[in-house]
């Protein structure tokens, strides 16, 4: 049975001991929770993939506290990327550069390219501060299911597959980092949206940043990223989307509004106060995980206005809807 500590200096140390010891522990970050292991070691990564049930081929984020950390698991590091860095670590930005051989194939899957961000959680950076090796996390949900966003829910899905949760309390972003791959640095690829946006990334660069095509990830295979898949971030109860007209939500089913103004009934809920964007994405998946435990036949989604971080938004909820 898992057990859920807070980050004090003690419980800090505590788990450092653990991670330096190849054990795997759920740790808290600005997007969502991620299931840590000390990425250079193959059995801590072996443990994620069987806590996670995740497929082989689907590669890990290495997590860095300190931008130092980057040389010794990336090389032939692009201009675009020491810009991108500049301005967005720590922060929800995952690059994809090309892999230092001593990274396990492991957490890459197999390629020759390794995704890697430094989050600004702060107690993911008191935590990695003890550390002297990078984290390889991926969410800390099981495979397919609804990333976790806090440390309730990480309790809920995987107490039985993980001995340690660090609480960080709620995610502030909600939305699992953006990911740009580099891989060809003359022409970065948008391979998963996120809080940062795709104009942000384009206006940091100076450049065109090709955009990622949903419809294309059916199945997985042979893409880019083969994390992403169209089908992901799930939860159980069937969900349909909505966004000019409200639907008819008869009998057991339940209609999630953006803003408050919206909810007229019993069974209407809302993401935000003010449909403010931000505080959508901090909700969506707390919200999606608490409907998903009430037995609802259906959950309306509505999908915010696709521009900016509403792009993110609407990315999420079009996997969620996906089956
Ligand atoms: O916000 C986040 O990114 C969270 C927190 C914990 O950091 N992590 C996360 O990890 O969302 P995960 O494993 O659920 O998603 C990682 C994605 C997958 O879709 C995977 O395919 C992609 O990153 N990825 C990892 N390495 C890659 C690589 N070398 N090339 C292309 N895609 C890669
Ligand atoms: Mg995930």
């Amino acid at each position: 049975m898992a057990q859920i500590l807070n980050p004090t200096p003690e419980n800090l140390d505590r788990l450092a001991a653990a991670l330096a010891a190849g054990e795997i522990v759920a740790i808290p970050t600005e997007t969502v929770y991620g299931l840590a292991g000390n990425a250079l070691n193959p059995k801590a990564i072996r443990q994620i993939y069987e806590a996670k049930e995740r497929p082989a081929r689907n590669p890990l984020i290495v997590h860095i506290g300190d931008k130092q950390q980057l040389g010794a698991i990336a090389m032939d590091i692009p201009d675009e990327a020491d810009r991108l860095i500049e301005t967005w670590w720590p922060g929800p930005l995952t690059l994809i550069l090309r892999k230092m051989p001593h990274v396990p194939t492991s957490v890459t899957a197999g390629l020759d390219s390794v995704a890697v961000r430094m989050p600004s959680h702060p107690v993911f950076r008191d935590l990695a501060r003890r550390c002297s090796f990078p984290l390889a996390a991926p969410s800390a949900n099981p495979f397919g299911y609804v990333s976790p966003t806090r440390a309730s829910h990480v309790a809920q899905h995987m107490a039985n597959r993980i001995d340690w949760i660090l609480d960080g309390g709620p995610c502030e972003r909600g939305l699992e980092s953006t990911i740009l791959s580099l891989v060809d640095p003359g022409k970065p690829i948008l391979l998963r949206t996120g809080s940062i946006s795709h104009s942000e990334l384009e206006a940091t660069l100076g450049k065109k940043i090709e955009a990622p095509n949903l419809n294309e990830a059916e199945h997985g295979e042979g893409l880019s990223s083969p994390g992403l898949m169209k089908r992901h971030y799930s939860p159980g109860t069937p969900v349909r989307l909505f966004e000019y007209s409200t639907p008819q939500a008869n009998g057991n089913a339940v209609v999630v509004f953006l803003s408050k103004n919206s909810c007229t009934a019993e069974n209407h809920f809302s993401l935000s106060e003010s449909g403010n964007l931000s505080e959508v994405a901090q909700n969506l998946y707390d919200l999606l995980q608490h409907l998903d435990q009430r037995g609802f036949d259906i959950i309306f989604l509505e999908l915010p206005p696709p521009s900016g971080l509403g792009n993110a938004i609407r990315d999420r909820m079009t996997r969620a809807a996906s089956n």
